[in-house]
């Protein structure tokens, strides 16, 4: 794992440990992949224009979110399935993100539970979730979240219908599960995930919504989850949603300035630019060139974070730049899992941590403030100093 210099090579070594259906799983996006891609190209838009003499000797990379200092601006946003990566997966992310000083985005598609993950992480976690069909069972995941000491709820929004991930219809990764030849074939290559995982797959579950005395299979889960997105939801839901959180709520998939006022309008306190990594809606626009608009909209009462793409320190510090709280990662922190667990989640936050503080340092930024406040990004379509 130490020969992973950067988050690139990384991904190859997790390509390299995982079958190939589970690799897709994380690696792969809607349709054409095209936002997929648009998403990590978009921080080429953005270059530095470096103010070294401003003093940066020392580098100051905590930020407050929602009354708490994290010692680091980068979260570890929700990923389901987690544990497919490693044994325990979402537990050796939290205790990585605690470690790291930044908070852990709890999905609710995770394979360990609410409860499970709060009783072997110390640390600031969030909870996501969805709005289902079943109002109440968006309301019994919250209230379980409230007594299991999660300070934030963060609402996905964008994910009412699943996205066409092809690679996963191609892979057999899909509901129901198809296991023909070749796919025995890519599994049983990946002998070293078999054996770390040996214990582990014969009880894999999404554990917040197994229930009590019930033996429903994993695929048998996963399409009754499916089948509890509801593409009706609106307005007013959030609205419940509020009423019945007590502490921070954001929106997760906040891509237009409509929905940005009209969070805030409803006592909202952030939202997450996102358009979930590119496995939604393909064509939609990438994160980091929706934000600025999203910052002008939320006219700074709002709490505005992005993620997308994510893939070096530099990517983060861009997105600082332009104005936003936090950057949240997706992919990076499963390849890290995938290859060493906790140690491996680990890494890439370090990885992502010495990159942002260096360039912090070369760019003349003592702190993330200062990232914001000199100027030191210019858009290549307009390469003019601000
Ligand atoms: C395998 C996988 C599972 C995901 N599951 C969820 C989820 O359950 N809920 C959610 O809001 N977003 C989910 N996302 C989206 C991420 O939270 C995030 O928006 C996206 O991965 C960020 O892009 P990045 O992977 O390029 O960092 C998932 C992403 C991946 C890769």
């Amino acid at each position: 794992m130490h020969d992973a210099h950067n988050i690139a090579l990384l991904r190859a070594a997790a390509k390299k440990r995982l079958p190939r259906p589970i690799f897709d799983f994380a690696d792969g996006g809607a349709e054409n992949e095209h936002t997929l891609r648009e998403n990590e190209a978009a921080f080429a838009d953005w270059s530095f224009l470096p103010r070294p003499l401003e003093g940066a000797g020392t580098r100051d990379l905590s930020v407050e979110l929602f009354g708490k200092r994290l010692r680091l601006p980068i979260l570890i946003g929700p990923t389901g399935l987690a544990g497919l990566y490693w044994p325990r997966g979402e537990i050796a992310a939290a205790r990585a993100a605690a470690a790291a000083g930044t908070v852990y985005c709890m999905s609710h598609g995770s394979v360990c539970s609410i409860e499970d993950l709060a009783a072997a992480h110390e640390g600031p976690r969030w909870m996501q979730v969805f709005i289902y069909r079943d109002r109440g069972f968006t309301r019994e995941l919250t209230t379980r979240a409230q007594a299991a000491g999660f300070q934030a709820l963060v609402l996905t929004i964008d994910n009412q219908l699943l996205g066409k991930r092809e690679r996963d219809l191609v892979n057999g990764f899909a509901i129901p599960p198809r296991f023909g030849p070749r796919q025995w074939l890519d599994y049983a290559r990946a002998a070293s995930w078999w054996w770390a995982m040996r214990s582990e797959l014969p009880r894999l579950t999404f554990g917040n919504y197994v229930r009590a005395g019930s033996s429903e299979s994993v695929a048998g889960l996963a399409g009754r989850m499916a089948a509890m997105l509801d593409p009706a939801m609106n307005w007013d839901d959030v609205a419940a949603l509020r009423e019945a959180w007590r502490g921070p709520l954001l929106l997760k998939g906040v891509m237009h300035v409509h929905e940005a006022r009209r969070a805030l309008a409803l006592g909202v306190d952030g939202v997450i630019v996102s358009n979930h990594g590119g496995r939604q809606l393909d064509g939609a626009q990438a994160s980091l060139r929706a934000l600025p608009a999203i910052l002008d909209a939320s006219g700074g009462q709002l709490t505005v974070l992005v993620d997308g793409g994510i893939r070096r320190g530099g990517d983060a510090a861009k997105a600082l730049a332009l104005g936003a709280s936090a950057v949240l990662i997706g992919r990076p922190q499963l390849w890290g899992l995938a290859v060493a667990g906790e140690a491996g989640v680990a890494h890439v936050l370090e990885l992502l941590r010495a990159e942002l503080d260096r360039t912090m340092g070369l760019v003349g930024a003592s702190d993330i403030g200062a990232l914001r406040r000199l100027g030191i990004l210019t858009n290549i379509s307009r390469p003019t100093p601000r």
